[in-house]
């Protein structure tokens, strides 16, 4: 372990330490996949989420973050490895676990409250108890001023909400989330930020959050997890030791990003010697 500042960073072994104390919620122990073309999306990957804890999954693209989350997710199956939640393996997508992708995809023809009851009906959820739900859901992202609208009547950021209450409508234990704000504006994402720090804060759900915005990865989690590819694994843990409510110009949050940053760079660089290929301008992309 090595200590910088305000943060520790250490190198990962397949089998990290759990952040939190006792037991971790979700367990990925030495997880592969490869997918059926042959491409080798992650090798002998390893995270725990604690209860309540906030992860980020940041790395170039490719390197397999939205695997894992389709893993987790029960979408998709390990080749080796294991994923237990609470103890119990995962073997299909549940209740348990919430998704919210880059693109809200939400239903265009249903009004904004019945896209977020949508889930609880799938549940069974009798139609008054999905009513109060949703209406406290969309309250939470703070769109009780549209909650008859439709999709095609609200701004991206409002649909992205839109999108995080319908997660949170069925109460995860695990929130996993695919660069939900990669499409918004830079000033609508630092507004987004700051709602679900505050969201995060009031309902503390365990959440797995992938980006590939560094500093997005660091103010919002309690650890980042560094990715690399070729083949995807996990190549640091940063523990981000800031107390919350954040602010996104802490100093320690820009010295872990600036480290990720350095990593990055270095990593591609190192990539490009070995395969005689240029560079990508993939860092440039991370250094917003
Ligand atoms: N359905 C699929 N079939 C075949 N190969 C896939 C599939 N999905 C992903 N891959 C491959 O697996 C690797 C990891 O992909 P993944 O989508 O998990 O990366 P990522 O880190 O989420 O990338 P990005 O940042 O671009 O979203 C890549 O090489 C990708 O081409
Ligand atoms: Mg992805």
């Amino acid at each position: 372990m090595q200590m910088f500042g305000g943060f520790r960073a250490f190198h990962a072994a397949p089998d990290a330490v759990p952040s939190g104390t006792g037991a971790p919620a979700l367990s990925v122990r030495g997880v592969s996949k490869r997918y059926n073309t042959g491409a080798l999306a992650l090798t002998e990957t390893s995270i725990d989420v604690a209860e309540g804890e906030f992860v980020s999954l940041v790395g170039p693209s490719g390197c397999g973050k939205s695997t894992m989350l389709g893993l987790i997710a029960g979408l998709l199956a390990p080749d080796t490895g294991s994923i237990e939640l609470d103890g119990a393996p995962v073997t299909g997508p549940g209740g348990s676990r919430a998704m919210v992708f880059q693109d809200a995809a939400l239903m265009p023809w249903l009004t904004v409250r019945h896209n977020v009851e949508y889930g609880l009906r799938a549940q069974g959820v009798p139609r008054a108890e999905r009513r109060e739900r949703a209406l406290e859901a969309i309250a939470m992202v703070r769109l009780e001023h549209v909650t008859d609208r439709h999709p095609h009547e609200l701004s991206g950021g409002m649909r992205q909400r839109v999108a995080i209450a319908r997660a949170l409508v069925l109460r995860p234990r695990v929130l996993l989330m695919d660069e939900p704000f990669s499409a918004l504006d830079a000033q609508t994402r630092t507004v987004l930020h700051e709602e679900l720090q505050r969201i995060y804060l009031e309902t503390r759900p365990a959440v797995v959050f992938v980006t590939h915005n560094l500093m997005e990865a660091a103010f919002l989690a309690d650890t980042v997890y560094l990715m690399s590819s070729g083949p995807g694994r996990i190549v640091r843990r940063y523990s981000v030791d800031v107390a919350r409510p954040r602010e996104e110009r802490d100093p320690r949050l820009t010295e872990i990003r600036n480290d990720m940053l350095e990593r990055m760079r270095q990593e591609a660089h190192d990539q490009a010697a070995a395969t005689g290929r240029p560079p990508l301008a993939a860092t440039a992309a991370v250094a917003e």
